[in-house]
């Protein structure tokens, strides 16, 4: 479903009307749609700079050069950069940071639409004393109210905690965050950590040679994932409900992939897996556990059935099923869960779903640690308003009011989150796990 506002935007005639009404027309976000590129910044500029004691400077500018942007110090009308980024990492004080202001008061008037603002700091739960955590932890609120800011120009903020000896895995997330492919991501903040062993990341077709299973992947976030993780190369299972056959098999043929009919809360439903995998393909690289269902309705009027169907689908039979593949995911394999925004904040008529996807966020949190070992990540994503199937069910105040709590008053499309988890999915992310990424255009609710 496409959002009428943007669409209005873009005619010349209606956009001016609409605007004449005081109704803000939120931009058209700039997104990439073919596959990853050895220098997606190529002919951009990137303005870049560390505060005092700073110590991620090195990595950072060597990730921003990798994508093929130039570095510059200062800012002017005729070259207006692509990113502002700033090297936080040495704040400790409360004094430090007057650097914020500095450094991005006076640039952000000339970033160009739909730029990245971006923060790497030190994870304030790792802090010395109280004061210096005080210090990190400003940072993030900065980041976000930044993000606010940006939201209407299609520019977003985000900011990245650094682990002391997580530095040199700063490459690829940086690379991705200042690429059009985090467009509908804004006031978040990642964790890089040291966690897994590390590996050398892949910038183009890094998905080549491996085996990834999407399930529900017949259609909305679960196809384009499917699209987006064989772009890159990756041979994909589509799997989805046996009624939803016809549709994954399209998505199969569309993607060189293969479908698969399985309903994951059936009885045996991660042996049948188990077995197709074993027989096929030895093992997977990837599990992207999309499959997700809602049934809203208020607390006091909400049935067992309608409790439990949800609570069987998002996450017992996601648990169920995870535990029985782990043993079919290779060594350095990637587990990505889908939550959602409304696992984070709650949400009216929502006491099942938020009750899920909050569990699949304390899965994801204790499964990174059991599964590092081995050299698996495993994250989760957690959309906000995507436009899809799910989405478009919504009474229709509720679904234009939902796209419109974003920074960037719109939803988000499918491909949004499909190529967050396909940054998750690639052996580039070394340093994420144990992450929760929302997907959400930096949208009000929710921590
Ligand atoms: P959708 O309803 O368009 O697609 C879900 C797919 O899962 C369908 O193809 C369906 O057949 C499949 N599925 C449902 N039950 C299944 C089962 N028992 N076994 C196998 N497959 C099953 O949903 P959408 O919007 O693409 O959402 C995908 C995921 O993202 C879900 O987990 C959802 O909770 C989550 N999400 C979506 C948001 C949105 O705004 N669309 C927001 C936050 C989270």
């Amino acid at each position: 479903m496409s959002d009428y506002l943007i669409r209005l935007g873009g005619h010349k005639l209606a956009g001016s009307l609409v605007k004449g009404l005081g109704i803000p027309v939120p931009k058209e976000l700039a997104r990439e749609h073919g596959a990853w590129e050895a220098e997606p910044l190529a002919g951009e500029t990137v303005c870049f700079s560390a505060g005092e004691g700073a110590q991620a400077a090195e990595p950072a500018s060597a990730a921003i050069t990798a994508t093929g942007a130039e570095i510059c110090a200062e800012v002017s009308e005729d070259a207006r950069p692509r990113a502002l980024v700033f090297d936080a990492t040495g704040i400790e004080t409360l004094e430090a940071l007057d650097e914020l202001h500095a450094f991005f008061h006076p640039r952000l008037r000339a970033l160009a639409p739909c730029g990245r603002a971006l923060v790497l700091a030190r994870p304030p739960a790792l802090a010395g004393n109280a004061v210096a955590r005080a210090a990190r932890r400003a940072v993030e609120g900065f980041v976000r109210s930044m993000g606010r800011e940006l939201g209407r120009k299609g520019s977003t903020a985000n900011m990245l905690y650094v682990d002391d000896g997580a530095e040199s895995r700063i490459g690829p997330v940086i690379r991705f965050l200042l690429s059009k492919r985090s467009a509908f991501i804004s006031g978040q903040a990642l964790h890089v950590n040291a966690s897994i062993p590390e590996t050398a990341p892949v910038y183009e077709k890094p998905l080549a040679g491996k085996v990834a299973l999407v399930t529900g992947s017949a259609r909305g976030i679960g196809a384009a994932t499917a699209r987006a993780l064989a772009r890159e190369g990756a041979k994909v299972i589509v799997m989805d409900v046996p009624g939803a056959i016809d549709a994954a098999k399209a998505v199969a043929e569309e993607t060189g992939g293969e479908a698969l009919a399985c309903d994951i809360t059936a009885d045996g439903a991660g042996a049948t897996l188990c077995a197709y995998i074993e027989a096929h393909h030895g093992g997977i690289d990837v599990a992207v556990h999309n499959a997700g269902i809602t049934r809203d309705k208020m607390l006091a009027n909400m049935d067992a059935e309608r409790w439990n169907l949800v609570l069987e689908v998002n996450l017992r039979a996601l648990i169920r099923v995870n535990e029985a593949l782990l043993g079919r995911v290779r060594d350095q394999g990637r587990i990505v869960c889908l939550s959602s925004i409304g696992g984070i904040a709650g949400n009216v008529g929502q006491t099942n779903y938020a009750a899920t996807k909050a569990g699949v966020i304390g899965y994801v949190e204790g499964l990174a640690v059991s599964a590092a070992a081995r050299g698996i990540a495993v994250n989760a994503v957690a959309p906000g308003f995507i436009e899809t199937d799910m989405t478009a069910k919504m009474p229709m105040g509720t679904r234009e009011f939902a796209r419109r709590l974003s920074n960037l008053s719109q939803g988000g499309q499918p491909e949004d989150i499909a190529e967050a988890i396909t940054f998750l999915a690639s052996p580039g992310a070394h340093g994420v796990t144990g992450n929760i990424l929302r997907v959400c255009g930096g949208s009000f609710i929710g921590a």
